[in-house]
């Protein structure tokens, strides 16, 4: 059985889609296979993998309100080893249909039964809303994985995400766990990303993930190509810093992947003096030198 990890966070534009896109394509080139689950109106997921659904294309929209076979929607992507189950805009209008639906809240879960056999791991993206779509993901998951952006508002909000994942718990899937909270767009120029990393380590411990992410342009710009960071700019620091994240959670899962993905080296901090560069003093040439020179020769003389 395939482990169905949901990137969750209902703060809008913390990097839960940027994170999936390359968890997704980062496990699939590690030889895992992956499937994508795009479960957010938006279709960042779905068009960040550069994919654009043919017209009249079932979407997830049709297994959640129609009850299709989630294998009659799932579709190829560019990359081997992963595959999507893409959004649709029709989607934003399956919260409210699905209000008065029985057992509305485990329709995702039962529409994988059958898929998540074929798949190592499923990664699902979720929409900056704790709602239905979002419960829906939840009671499917074996586990959650919580991206946090660094700035001062992090925390803000993640008690909320807590309550409802212990509601979640007690109600819809007791078995559902924390996978690890990823810290993204870090800025290590400012004062204030650090402290908030001190915060959520103290909040969260051993859950945050070493491997942090950088603001990284490179990252932002890769959607628009379509294309998961690794493919678009492999040598960016954006691309380094998913690497690390990707190994770091197959290790924590210790499930071995292909060694595809390089890791980069570690970097070491640049230890610099708060008066600037000290130079070695050659007491030969200073006069302080040639006063004790001078001072010995009067002694002995
Ligand atoms: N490390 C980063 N550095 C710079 N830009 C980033 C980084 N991570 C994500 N972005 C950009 O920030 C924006 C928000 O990221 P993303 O779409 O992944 O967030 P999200 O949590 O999925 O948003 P939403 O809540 O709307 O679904 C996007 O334009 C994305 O390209
Ligand atoms: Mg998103």
């Amino acid at each position: 059985m395939g482990k169905i990890v949901t990137v969750v966070n209902q703060k809008g534009g913390v990097a839960k889609t940027t994170t999936a896109v390359n968890l997704a394509a980062g496990l699939a080139a590690e030889g895992k296979k992956t499937l994508l689950i795009d479960i957010d109106p938006q279709g960042n997921a779905t068009s960040g993998l550069g994919i654009s659904l043919p017209e009249g294309s079932p979407s997830i929209y049709e297994i959640l309100i129609e009850d299709l076979p989630a294998g009659q929607v799932v579709l190829p992507s560019n990359y081997e080893y992963l595959a999507l189950l893409p959004s649709s805009l029709q989607l934003a209008g399956a919260e409210i249909e699905l209000v008065g639906a029985k057992d509305r809240e485990h329709k995702l879960k039962r529409a994988l039964k059958g898929l998540a056999d074929l798949y190592n791991y499923i990664v699902i993206d979720c929409p900056p809303s704790l709602g239905l779509l979002t419960l829906n993901a939840l009671a499917a998951a074996d586990s959650i994985l919580i991206p946090l952006h660094c700035e001062y508002y992090a925390l803000e909000g993640v008690g909320h995400l807590m309550n409802t994942y212990n509601l979640v718990k007690r109600h819809l899937n007791p078995a559902l766990a924390i996978e690890g909270v990823l810290l993204t767009m870090f800025d290590a120029r400012t004062n204030l990303a650090i402290q908030v990393v001190d915060s959520v380590k103290e909040f969260f411990g051993r859950q945050v993930y070493d491997a942090i992410i950088p603001r990284n342009v490179r990252l932002s710009e890769a959607p628009s190509h379509g294309l998961p960071i690794y493919y678009y700019d492999p040598k960016s620091k954006g691309s380094e810093a998913y690497i690390r994240f990707v190994l770091e959670f197959l290790a924590r899962n210790q499930d071995p992947g292909l060694s595809v993905l390089v890791p980069p080296e570690e970097e070491k901090p640049e230890v610099k003096s708060p008066i600037g560069e000290i130079k070695p003093v050659d007491l030969s040439k200073s006069g302080k030198s040639s006063f004790l020179t001078k001072g010995r020769k009067r002694k002995g003389k």
